[in-house]
């Protein structure tokens, strides 16, 4: 399975967006992930649909946006229409009561759906809405935060994941979401995950984007080999 790489640009320097986004770009990212936070959902606050717009603006890529936001349905078309060319847009489980709605709305305005699931929430719940998604969204830190560790005991519900998917027929992703660097991704690649959101592995002051995501290509190009 080829394994596709989104950097999340939570972890970029803010100061030089555009030129981080290309950064990520020219080095071979295929998606670029965006974080959208409200403060309410998550315990923190980050960008909106201008953002989105000014992304469009530095790659054609596909945009991954993931609404960690209660209440989403008002503000997808903005997501959705934000630089004109379609993205991806992941809405939480937990955020919305009238998921099958929501996803149509999304997919009505045109984008690829996403759903995105936080660690403690079991795979079983998204039997009943498989053939309204393009991807699947499984969280493996608490959402809020960028840089924190991987939480192993999500890996069972990714490897579930992967089962559901195959057995449904349909041709969905499976992105995973926090903590995912050289060293997990053995586990989560084992596991079934085919798109890998990579924020401060890829952004840091430390090294280029091309170093980061040199590295993560280098791992999991290893690990298939080993
Ligand atoms: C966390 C975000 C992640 C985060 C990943 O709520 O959804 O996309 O930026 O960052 P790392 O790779 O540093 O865990
Ligand atoms: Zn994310």
């Amino acid at each position: 399975m080829d394994i596709r790489i989104a950097p999340s640009i939570l972890a970029a320097d803010f100061t030089r967006l555009g030129e981080q986004i290309r950064d990520a770009d020219v080095a071979g990212a295929e998606l670029i992930h965006i974080d959208v936070m409200d403060g309410r959902f998550v315990p923190n606050l980050t960008m909106g649909a201008l953002v989105v717009e000014a992304a469009r603006r530095s790659t054609a890529k596909l945009l991954d946006i993931h609404l960690m936001i209660v209440e989403p349905d008002h503000l997808i078309p903005s997501f959705a229409h934000a630089g004109g060319t379609p993205s991806r847009i992941s809405v939480h489980w937990e955020a919305c009561p009238n998921l099958n709605r929501t996803l149509r709305l999304i997919r009505d305005q045109g984008c690829g759906v996403g759903v995105a699931l936080n660690p403690h929430t079991p795979a079983l719940l998204l039997s009943e809405i498989l053939h309204l998604v393009d991807a699947i969204l499984v969280m493996t830190v608490n959402p809020g935060f960028g840089g924190q560790s991987f939480l192993d005991e999500t890996l069972p519900k990714i490897a579930q994941l992967r089962r559901m998917i195959s057995a449904s027929g349909r041709e969905i992703d499976l992105t995973v979401d926090g903590g995912v660097n050289v060293a997990t991704i053995p586990a989560v690649v084992d596991a079934g995950a085919n798109v890998l959101v990579v924020g401060s592995a890829v952004y840091s002051e430390r090294f280029s984007v091309r170093a980061g995501l040199d590295a993560v290509r280098g791992a999991i190009k290893a690990h298939k080999a080993s």
